[in-house]
């Protein structure tokens, strides 16, 4: 049961999120949305799901479902004309996402570029963004989010039993999905409006903050590249700075990391 008294108490935005759709059961959140383009109001809505019979993770995995316990949601983002804002905001929602549960609960969640989450090195929360065209040309990012909250060890499935964790597992006590929900949101559209008046400096600031990346042996495939190198840092532009042999440094704006040490 997701208490709405709770999230709409917490939820301070002007746009993000002031029109919550709880769905009891849905393919993909992601994929609700999409569907939603006819709506002019369609970036005021964040949609929820009790239950993902279809929950899409990144390069084509799939999310698994763990019914009521977990977050599972997805907002539309309008595809900004400011320069640089869109390739960072799946940054940024990864951000508001540490920052909400850090508000939240007493999980200190690291960030594994681009915008997994990580919790004793296990996952805990993973972000999907998906470009959209509506069939009228607007472009959107649809941002889905996924936050392993109150599920406990035994309910994961077994495939992911040793790789992923729950807030809950780690802190011990059960976490607020409405406070989360309804924080990440906040945060997540205090940054945009950040980045869109002033520019991303804030947002790489903020991820640089909360990663423990850099310095490590990592792999980095897909998208075009297959490489080993140390991370040294971000860019600007939030590219992954790579270093794979002394003076040979790789910019990279996408891919699977894989730590190495
Ligand atoms: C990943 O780490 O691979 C990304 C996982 C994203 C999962 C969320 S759950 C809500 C939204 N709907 C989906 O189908 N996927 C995202």
């Amino acid at each position: 049961m997701f208490n709405l008294n709770v999230y709409n108490r917490l939820r301070a935005t002007r746009d993000f999120g002031a029109r919550p759709v709880i769905l009891e059961e849905i393919n993909s959140t992601n994929e609700w949305i999409a569907g939603k383009f006819d709506d002019p109001d369609i970036c005021r809505i964040v949609a929820v799901a009790h239950k993902q019979t279809a929950g899409k993770g990144r390069r084509g995995r799939t999310w698994f479902n763990i019914t009521g316990k977990n977050l599972a949601f997805s907002l539309a983002w309008r595809v900004s004309e400011s320069p640089g804002v869109n390739a960072l905001v799946t940054l940024a929602a990864g951000v508001a996402l540490v920052e909400a549960i850090m508000e939240t609960t007493d999980a200190k969640p690291a960030l594994k570029y681009p915008n997994d989450l990580l919790l004793g090195g296990k996952k805990v929360a993973g972000i999907l963004s998906e470009m959209k065209t509506s069939p009228d040309g607007a472009r959107f990012v649809i941002i889905g989010v996924g936050v392993n909250v109150n599920a406990t060890h035994d309910q994961f499935p077994d495939e992911i039993r040793d790789i992923a964790t729950s807030i809950r597992e780690v802190c011990g006590v059960t976490a607020s999905r409405e406070a989360i929900l309804a924080l990440f949101l906040n945060n997540f559209e205090k940054m945009t409006d950040g980045m869109t008046e002033s520019g991303p400096d804030d947002v790489i600031c903020r991820f640089k903050k909360y990663t423990d990346m850099f310095g490590r042996k990592a792999r980095v495939t897909g998208a075009g590249s297959n490489l080993v190198g140390v991370v040294k840092d971000m860019n600007s532009d939030g590219a992954l700075v790579i270093e794979v042999a002394p003076g040979d440094i790789r910019n990279i704006v996408s891919g699977e990391i894989t730590f190495l040490d």
